[in-house]
């Protein structure tokens, strides 16, 4: 199945803040964060420059099967650098590729070197089936007729 639409689409439908936290924060306050917020990564910057992107999966696997300690630990230690990113034009049906190929769930999304957005894996499944209903729906219509033309 063709996917239309690029990310800009996406982002243009849900909130503009991007959460990020900073190297030398501890995981512990970084996971603090994601809770807080019901997500699931945060993009890892220092000042406008971004580090990586720090995920549920990384504390799991280099904080409690190491372990470590959140508290004990700094973002910068464990971040997954450098960050895949992609930009507002691209595709939607680029950043699946992404995600299945590099193994990842989140992209930050930057336009000329700046933090605009991030999409994960689900606003991605949310987006294909949007567009599905769409189609099907349109489907519909051309069957019984209400299509015009
Ligand atoms: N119904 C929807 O439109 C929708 C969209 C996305 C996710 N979800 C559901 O949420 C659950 C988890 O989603 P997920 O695996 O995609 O990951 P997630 O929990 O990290 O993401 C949830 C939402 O938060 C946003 N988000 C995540 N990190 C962010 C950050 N640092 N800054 C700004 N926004 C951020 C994502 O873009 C997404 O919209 C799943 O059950 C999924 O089905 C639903």
């Amino acid at each position: 199945m063709e996917i239309n639409g690029t990310v800009y689409d996406i982002l243009h439908n849900k909130s503009g803040e991007v959460f990020t936290t900073s190297p030398q924060n501890s995981v512990y306050d970084a996971v603090r964060l994601m809770g807080e917020k019901n997500i699931g990564a945060l993009v890892v910057v220092e000042g406008e420059r971004i580090i990586g992107v720090l995920s549920e999966r990384d504390y799991s696997r280099k904080v409690v099967l190491r372990g470590r300690t959140s508290r004990d630990t700094t973002v910068g230690e464990i971040v997954s650098s450098p960050a895949i990113t992609v930009a507002s034009r691209d595709g939607i049906d680029k950043c699946m590729q992404l995600m299945t190929g590099k193994r990842i769930r989140h992209l930050p999304v930057v336009d000329e070197g700046r933090l605009v957005g991030l999409v994960s894996i689900g606003d991605l499944v949310s987006w294909v089936m949007q567009s599905q209903r769409h189609t099907i729906q349109q489907l519909q219509g051309y069957i019984a007729g209400d299509y015009p033309g």
